[in-house]
């Protein structure tokens, strides 16, 4: 069974990751994994700690001479702006004179929540914990996940749809999306140019004014072949279990799995993809077009599977909102640490890790296998029984 959880605090050591139950002999490519590290550190709109930042994955254990060996896998980013954090968040005891407190929650974060919820005084240790600087540490597992779905011809990328009010309304095929990872320079990941040029606009209209924007990523999987989860059990229908990944990230408000939501305001006749016999990469069954995303009743069904993250405004504002100081009960404005004010591409890449999990996770279950000898043989068993079919 595959696992993964994350630890460490924002301005901490370091995040560490673990990654358990993956199979012996899966090549790991470190260049691969810091350029999805990379990825995620992207994005115009981000703050000045993308700067200092500079994320590498230090893997500790489970992979020995470049493959894995069936061990827990634990990977460690280390903060590179940890020397100027050291005795303000000591691990030990430290000079409690300093100590930054955050002393006026933030609306939007987990400050205010997380203090009542803890019973802590300020939310110093909320924010450490609650930031998305987590994130890297699951692009950094994430991208082992993708290393083993490439192995079965799997390929897990993102693309923004919306940035602020601008909006791409045109279906993005799979070759756009895959161009957009060969580019050494991120925008705003936007498959049409002008569009991203526009997105670009509002990015610095928000710069100016000291506000925040949110927006849509797309993830695509591609090459998912059909029969990945199941609607036999409510928690093993893929469809629930990417939008929990999704959610589950910071920011991320709403999840949408193919036309979802246009879906709910459209006649059937308008949405169910009509089935056809003509061939398609699994089987010899076809589909007129992809509005269910890849899912039919909690079940990969062969085709791409697309699966949107709705963001909302960054929640730190330069020019900040009303607040409470924790300890005198008086009205301030909200506490201000330095801030990203757009991060859509960002969150793209956050996401594509957390399907790349889930998918890995569901291949795993179906699969089997405790090495990839035996994984890619099963997996190949079924591709021969699905041209069959
Ligand atoms: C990649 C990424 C980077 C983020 N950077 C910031 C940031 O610099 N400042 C900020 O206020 N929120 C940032 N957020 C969002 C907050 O972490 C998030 O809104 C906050 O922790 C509250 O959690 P919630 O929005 O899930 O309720 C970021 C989110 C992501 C996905």
């Amino acid at each position: 069974m595959l696992r993964y959880f994350t630890a460490g605090e924002s301005h901490g050591e370091a995040l560490v990751a673990f990654l358990s139950g993956l199979p012996a002999g899966l090549k790991v490519d470190q260049a691969f994994v810091d350029r999805e590290l990379w990825r995620r550190q992207q994005g115009y709109g981000r703050g000045g700690r993308m700067k200092i930042e500079r994320d590498t994955a230090h893997i500790l254990s489970g992979v020995r001479h470049g493959i894995t060996i069936g061990s827990p896998i634990a990977v460690q980013l280390e903060n590179r702006d940890w020397k100027n954090w050291e005795e303000s968040l000591p691990v030990g005891a430290g000079d409690a004179a300093r100590h930054k407190q955050v002393a006026s929650p933030r609306p939007g974060h987990a400050d205010l929540a997380g203090a009542l919820k803890y019973n802590f005084s300020e939310a110093r240790y909320v924010l450490e914990r609650a930031s998305a600087r987590e994130s890297a540490a699951r692009v950094a597992i994430g991208a082992i996940a993708k290393l083993f779905l490439h192995d079965l011809g799997m390929e897990v990328l993102s693309h923004v749809i919306t940035t602020g009010s601008v909006t791409v309304h045109d279906h993005v095929p799979w070759e756009k999306v895959r161009s957009l990872y060969d580019r050494d320079e991120v925008l705003l990941n936007c498959a049409d140019s002008d569009a991203e040029q526009h997105m670009k606009e509002e990015v610095d209209k928000v710069l100016k004014s000291g506000d925040s924007l949110g927006g849509v990523f797309e993830v695509v999987a591609h090459n998912v072949p059909p029969g990945l989860g199941t609607y036999a059990q409510w928690d093993e229908r893929l469809d629930a279990l990417l939008a929990a990944a999704v959610m589950s990230l910071q920011a991320v408000k709403a999840v949408e799995i193919g036309a979802g939501v246009a879906a709910a305001f459209s006649a059937g006749s308008a949405v169910h993809d009509e089935i056809g016999y003509g061939g398609s990469a699994f089987t010899g069954f076809s589909r007129a077009h992809n509005n269910a995303g890849g899912i039919e009743g909690g079940v990969s069904n062969g085709e791409e599977i697309r699966i949107r993250g709705y963001l909302k405004p960054i929640s730190t504002l330069r020019r900040p909102l009303q607040s409470v100081d924790f300890s005198s009960r008086q009205p301030v404005k909200a506490a201000y640490e330095r801030s990203d004010v757009c991060v859509v591409p960002a969150a793209g890449v956050a996401a594509e890790a957390m399907v790349a999990l889930t998918l890995a996770k569901c291949a795993l279950e179906k699969f089997g296998g405790d090495s990839m000898t035996e994984t890619t043989r099963n997996f190949k068993g079924y591709l021969e029984q699905l041209r069959k079919y």
